[in-house]
């Protein structure tokens, strides 16, 4: 095998250089790029991405692995950016599985033990308290077992939430009732008090929160979105509100980003809004692992989370 040149270009628009510098820290016999590469110049093999220009992978000379600073890739296979072929590594690290733990069992509980409804009472001075119940009253249903959400899942199952969890292939997941494929859908979500989605975007999964999964759950049920906007059909969620089917959604991600101005997702008084924060990239935990799978690269090892295109995740 001839050797890996040992160059990487950052493709960053956010902040290439404090990237560089991470980079440079944990490959230190490397040369990293912060300048687009030029036809003609020594072969690039590496490159960091998150959201490039257009025709900016397309033109880095002698590419062989394309490692994604998000989880989330469907933006990197709709461009067709990516020339086939190509492996594309995405993000999985204990930052964004903590970061997303976090995000959801932050809104799943504060909807649980009702503390938005008593934030709404507070400013009115009623003192209204509500029948509380405890966990193992609720069920719960995670759409993804993956590197996001079984973490999750496992997060309820310790709360002692009735737990379901429902991805494309079988899973086991101690305390959990796990469910797989298309045809399950609605029995995985039947009856449950929270739903969360963390599937990622593909031909398969977009628009899979519809009325008909909406109207499967518990009345005054609960809807938290931590993956991607495309994966809900908005008019069913906001008719699923006003008719008070849902009693409140958590949305941390949506079709157009940032939301424009005048959706009427921003004023929804059932809506939390958070604007795509619940996991974020942790930079320098985000580079140990791009560089401990350009190592393994280097040495003819398999690298981890390859993306599989055929399933578009
Ligand atoms: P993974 O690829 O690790 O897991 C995806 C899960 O979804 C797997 O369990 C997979 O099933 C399941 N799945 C995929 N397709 C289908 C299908 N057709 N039917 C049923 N289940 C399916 O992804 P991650 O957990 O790392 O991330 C999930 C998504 O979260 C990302 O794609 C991204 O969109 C979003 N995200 C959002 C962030 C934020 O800040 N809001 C931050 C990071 C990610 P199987 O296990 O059988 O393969
Ligand atoms: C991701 C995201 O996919 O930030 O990493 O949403």
């Amino acid at each position: 095998m001839l050797p890996v040149m040992k160059r990487l270009f950052i493709a960053s628009r956010g902040n290439p250089e404090l990237l560089a510098q991470l980079f440079r820290a944990e490959l230190p016999d490397f040369e990293v790029l912060t300048e687009q590469p030029q036809a003609g110049d020594a072969d690039v093999p590496f490159i960091v991405v998150g959201r490039p220009l257009p025709g900016v992978i397309g033109s880095v000379p002698g590419l062989q692995l394309v490692l994604s600073l998000n989880a989330g890739i469907e933006h990197l296979l709709a461009s067709g950016e990516v020339p086939d072929g190509l492996p594309i590594v995405r993000l999985v690290d204990d930052g964004l599985a903590l970061g997303m733990a976090e995000w959801v069992l932050a809104q799943a509980l504060a909807w649980h033990r009702n503390l938005f409804l008593y934030a709404e009472k507070q400013a009115s001075g009623d003192w209204a308290p509500k029948q509380e119940k405890l966990a193992n009253e609720r069920k719960v249903t995670v759409l993804g077992a993956g590197a996001l959400g079984r973490p999750v899942a496992e997060h309820f199952i310790r709360f002692g939430f009735d737990t379901h969890v429902w991805a494309r292939s079988q899973h086991e997941i101690a305390g959990a009732t796990t469910f797989a494929g298309r045809e399950t859908l609605i029995e995985a979500v039947r009856g449950a008090d929270i739903l969360v989605n963390l599937l990622p975007l593909t031909s398969e999964t977009a628009d899979v929160v519809d009325a008909g999964v909406l109207d499967a759950l518990a009345d005054g049920g609960f809807f938290i979105n931590g993956a991607r906007g495309g994966h809900v059909v908005d008019a069913d969620l906001i008719a699923a509100l006003d008719s008070g089917k849902l009693s409140g959604a958590a949305l941390d991600v949506f079709r157009i980003e940032p939301l424009p101005t005048d959706d009427p997702l921003w004023s929804h008084p059932k809506v939390r809004l958070s604007p795509h924060v619940a996991a974020p990239t942790h930079q320098s935990m985000a580079v140990k692992e791009m560089a401990a799978n350009i190592r393994r690269f280097e040495q003819g090892e398999p690298v981890h989370h390859l993306v599989d295109r055929s399933l578009g995740y």
